[in-house]
């Protein structure tokens, strides 16, 4: 098994898999292993549903239909913020023009980026997608909980070979994944994630977005 390091540098967002299911007995490794992530005064605030299968299929024809009906997406938070500053804006920027790039589409094609949005409805083909939520009456502090919890799955899947690409996207209509999942109101929902084997063949999974260097976004206190 590959250790941490390599685990936390090589993870990618995966855009296209494998017409292969991934089994109960992976999943569950994967969900037993997060379920060790650190969380303040020990909360655990995680809640996670699996979906696959006809369910999934299910999820994915009620967003695409809700988006074809010109239902605005109504998520249950802002993830972002309503007007871009730099350097976030740049680099929204440049992962977009990444991503489009890699599926050889041109900056004014506008029909081929919204197909290319619309595939996140469509769990970029993964046979499997995690929803993660969180206890509304819980405060601020429990959401980094979350994002480390997310984030330990993602290294579990990869160490257990699987891709994944987490999806705020499919958390556009948090009602309808409620309903569908019968999952009560009390939820928050946080994002959704795609899960399974990764396409490794195909042009979106094989470009890696940038970072910053160390000294961009450190300063040393000694
Ligand atoms: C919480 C969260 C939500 C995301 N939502 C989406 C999404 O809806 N669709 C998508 O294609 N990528 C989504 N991403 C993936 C980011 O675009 C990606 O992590 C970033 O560009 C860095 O690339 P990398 O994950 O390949 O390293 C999301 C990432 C995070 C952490």
């Amino acid at each position: 098994m590959m250790n941490v390091l390599e685990a936390i540098e090589s993870r990618t967002s995966i855009r296209a898999y494998l017409d292969r299911p991934v089994e109960k007995e992976v999943i569950q490794k994967i969900l037993d292993t997060a379920r060790w992530s650190p969380s303040g005064v020990n909360t655990q605030p995680w809640r996670v549903a699996v979906v696959r299968g006809d369910r999934l299929r299910q999820l994915s024809e009620e967003f695409l239909r809700l988006s074809a009906a010109g239902v605005r997406p109504a998520p249950d938070y802002d993830y972002y913020p309503g007007e871009w500053v730099d350097p976030y804006k740049t680099r929204r920027f440049q992962c977009g023009m990444a991503l489009y790039q890699a599926l050889g589409i041109g900056r004014e094609d506008k029909e081929k980026r919204k197909e290319a949005a619309l595939n996140n409805y469509r769990f970029f083909g993964a046979p499997a997608s995690l929803f993660f939520f969180i206890d509304r009456r819980m405060g601020k502090g429990s959401w980094l909980d979350m994002g480390m919890f997310i984030q330990s799955v993602m290294l579990a899947a990869r160490g257990l070979g699987l891709g994944s690409c987490p999806q705020a996207s499919t958390a556009d209509y948090p009602d309808a994944v409620r309903e569908i999942l019968g999952i009560a109101e009390q939820n928050l929902l946080l994002c959704g994630m795609a899960l399974g084997y990764a396409d490794e063949k195909h042009p979106v999974n094989q470009y890696r977005t940038a970072r910053e260097p160390v000294e961009a976004f450190s300063s040393w206190h000694d």
